[in-house]
């Protein structure tokens, strides 16, 4: 795939370091066509595809994607295994995508929840894309910011009671240590698709300074040109974090 035009009126030296996605619109999608929710989900990874694609040649180091969150536990069985379905599809049909586009492939949450044969697949491609240095892929897979913060908190406090870690050394960086995102730069911008203006329990402490889009689009429509639309636009905005325009416009000389 190649996306010359798209790349026109981006900034290839100031693209996000991290950029996160809820994905959200998939059932909808396949619902306004009379079909089963499911075909939604499968047409959902062909965004990605593409989405992943133009954002490798844009040179966005980190992306982040918010697949099955441990709320959508709760949904139908037959639709969880679906989904789960698709996942392995997903991982085994691209893994040689990743390899060939130098992608390292990541996962936060508690991977423990997913079927056996899905965590095999997940650890497996982890391992053979390890070395990988162009662009670290991310599934959030049954991943909930406040599970995820528990587990921190337990990991803390385990930590505190076997005499490893200093309550006085508690700082921001501690915990974000302790998350499943250690290894990864907070996301600089997150987008959500469907219309929804929530967050739905996505990295509620990274988050904290990212700058936030939501479209009305479902994710099956969205594609390479509504990214290159919305980096353009983040590119457009002034990131103060907490400071005065004049300040960053000092620090920038
Ligand atoms: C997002 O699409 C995918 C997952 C949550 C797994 P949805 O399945 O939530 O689609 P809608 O929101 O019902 O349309
Ligand atoms: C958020 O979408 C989770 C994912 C995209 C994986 P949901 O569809 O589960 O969110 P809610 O339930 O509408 O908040
Ligand atoms: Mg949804």
């Amino acid at each position: 795939m190649s996306f010359v035009d798209l790349t026109a009126h981006i900034e290839l030296a100031s693209v996000p370091k991290h950029l996160a996605i809820i994905m959200d619109g998939n059932g909808r999608w396949a619902q306004k066509r009379g079909l089963p929710r499911v075909e939604g989900h499968q047409a959902g990874v062909k965004t990605v595809d593409e989405v992943v694609s133009f954002l490798l040649q844009i040179g966005v180091p980190y992306l982040t994607l918010y697949s099955f969150s441990s709320e959508n536990w709760k949904r139908p069985p037959d639709e969880v295994s679906a989904l789960m379905a698709i996942l392995k599809q997903y991982l085994q049909s691209d893994l040689d995508k990743m390899l060939e586009n130098d992608i390292r492939f990541n996962v936060i949450g508690r991977l423990d929840d997913l079927p056996g044969y899905i965590h095999d697949v997940v650890l497996t491609a982890m391992d053979k894309t390890k070395n990988n240095e162009k662009m670290t892929l991310t599934l959030a897979l049954s991943y909930g910011a406040r599970d995820e913060m528990v587990r921190a908190f337990k990991g803390m406090s385990e930590d505190v009671k076997n005499g490893k870690l200093d309550p006085e050394k508690v700082d921001e960086a501690l915990i974000s240590g302790y998350l499943d995102t250690s290894n990864i730069p907070d996301p600089d911008l997150l987008i959500r698709t469907s219309g929804e203006l929530r967050i739905s329990n996505f990295m509620l402490w990274q988050i904290a300074y990212t700058e936030l889009f939501f479209t009305d689009k479902l994710w099956p429509e969205f594609g390479a040109s509504d990214v290159a639309d919305v980096i353009r636009s983040f590119q457009m905005r002034e990131r103060r974090f907490g400071m005065t325009t004049s300040q960053l416009t000092k620090r920038g000389k």
